[in-house]
């Protein structure tokens, strides 16, 4: 079978190397892709909102099954586009991608079914977001209600702050139109954990856990990235967690997206914190995580066809999803001054080192082919060198030996990824 996989991050990387493992799959195209995509994929230089551009592709080229990784043509309507010319597609439509494209909307599901998160208030005034203000309990915590490229949440500490924060969202319009409307939050304290899911609209499979590193530097300093690196599974993830989370949670969240007559197929990611009170959902995707995918991934045991297939023909039920008993560490590798300024274009040396070596990966992000042929750094985060291991301390003394294998000028990472684990 012919699949088309519509993205170009190192999430889209690690969905490429799982669908290249798949028996059922004789060709893969990707678009955009990257340079290390381009290593198992043929890459199309079709962006990933291109919809009409996309659906003309992969009629031409009769692509069996479209795997689309990012969230901003999930939120805009992709799969409805592809389903109305008969294509089969893995991804949650437009009234679903919504779960992610609309805090307030995902704040209201939750609070009318009953699933557990973190009290809110919704606005779309400024004046009256800033009057709530004025009796609420500090530190609170400010959501752009669109999709702000992760960056639209912020954590503010004393009233003045949070005015501020108000103005910025709505009055600024720093994070664009998600702006227009926004949720004001209780600050929750406790460890965070991403748990992956598929789902086929009625059933829900859960993946193996992670955990990611947000801030760019050691110590969880310095300011939010798209993540740093992450392992899985986390320790924290305990079987009570799980437990609770099967019984208040994931079910409730695809029960009430089917009663509100948007069923869910494809990945729902869980942001969750684990607070005194129990697990709560800080947030949801609609697609796998960057870099969870990076971690969760290689340690599936199934043929990853099956599974989306599955979902989309509503039929998860069939499927065992297994994982591997062991590990997995992800570290990025960015371009030095990430996330605010870096340069680029620099010469990527050691890829070959990755040839052969089962059990590590090195999945390109921010990364090209220049006119040389070279492959060269092109984005702030540039690879994620994720490594297996028996165990947690293993794959992570894997992961960070094989960031040595690899190298260019302005090569930043943090050097405590997983190192909670130890402190488990
Ligand atoms: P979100 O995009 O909603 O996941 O928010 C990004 C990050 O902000 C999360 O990963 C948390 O670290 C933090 N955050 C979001 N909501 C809260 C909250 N209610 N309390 C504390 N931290 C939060
Ligand atoms: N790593 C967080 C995300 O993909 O949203």
């Amino acid at each position: 079978m012919k699949v088309l996989v519509v993205g170009s991050g190192g999430r889209e990387h690690a969905i490429v190397t799982s669908v290249a493992k798949s028996s059922h799959v004789d060709k893969i195209y990707c678009a955009p892709g990257n340079a290390g995509i381009g290593q198992l994929a043929e890459c199309v230089n079709i962006g990933a909102m291109e919809f009409d551009k996309l659906v003309a592709f992969a009629k031409e080229k009769e692509i069996d099954f479209t795997i689309v990784g990012m969230d901003d043509p999930l939120v805009g309507g992709i799969v409805d586009v592809f389903e109305a010319e008969g294509l089969k597609v893995f991804g949650p439509r437009k009234n679903a991608a919504i779960l992610e494209g609309s805090k307030a909307f995902s704040k209201d599901l939750m609070k009318k079914y009953n699933i557990p998160t973190a009290g809110y208030e919704t606005f779309d005034d400024p004046k009256k977001a800033l009057e709530y203000l004025e009796t609420a309990k500090m530190p609170i915590v400010l959501k752009a209600d669109g999709l702000a490229l992760g960056k639209g949440v912020l954590i503010c500490n004393t009233l003045e702050e949070a005015k501020a924060g108000v103005k910025e969202i709505m009055e600024d319009k720093k994070f664009g139109s998600a702006g227009n409307h926004m949720v004001i939050e209780e600050f929750m304290t406790g460890r965070e954990v991403s748990v992956l899911s598929f789902v086929d609209g009625k059933t829900i499979k859960i993946m193996s856990s992670a955990q990611d590193h947000k801030r760019a530097k050691d110590g969880d300093q310095g300011l939010n990235t798209g993540g740093m690196g992450n392992f899985s599974p986390s320790p924290f993830y305990t079987k009570e967690v799980d437990d609770f989370c099967k019984k208040y949670i994931y079910q409730a969240t695809v029960d009430a997206m089917a009663a509100e007559g948007r069923p869910f197929v494809g990945v729902i990611f869980f942001g969750l914190m684990l607070t005194e009170d129990g697990p709560k959902v800080l947030e949801y995707n609609a697609r796998f995580g960057d870099p969870e995918a990076q971690v969760v991934l290689p340690r599936m045991k199934n043929d990853i066809i099956d599974v989306m297939e599955a979902c989309v023909d509503g039929k998860l039920d069939t499927i065992d999803l297994q994982f591997e008993d062991n590990a997995a560490v992800c570290v990025v590798l960015a371009s030095d001054g990430y996330p605010v300024a870096y340069e680029k274009g620099f010469e990527i040396k050691g890829l070959e080192n990755f040839d052969g070596k089962e059990g590590y990966y090195c999945f390109h992000a921010g990364t090209k082919l220049n006119e040389e042929g070279k492959i060269v750094t092109n984005g702030g985060r540039v690879l994620g060198i994720t490594a297996k291991g028996a165990t947690l301390k293993e794959a992570r003394a894997n992961a960070y030996k094989a960031t040595e294998w690899v190298d260019f000028d302005n090569k930043y990472m943090r050097h405590d990824i997983g190192k909670s684990i130890d402190e488990a």
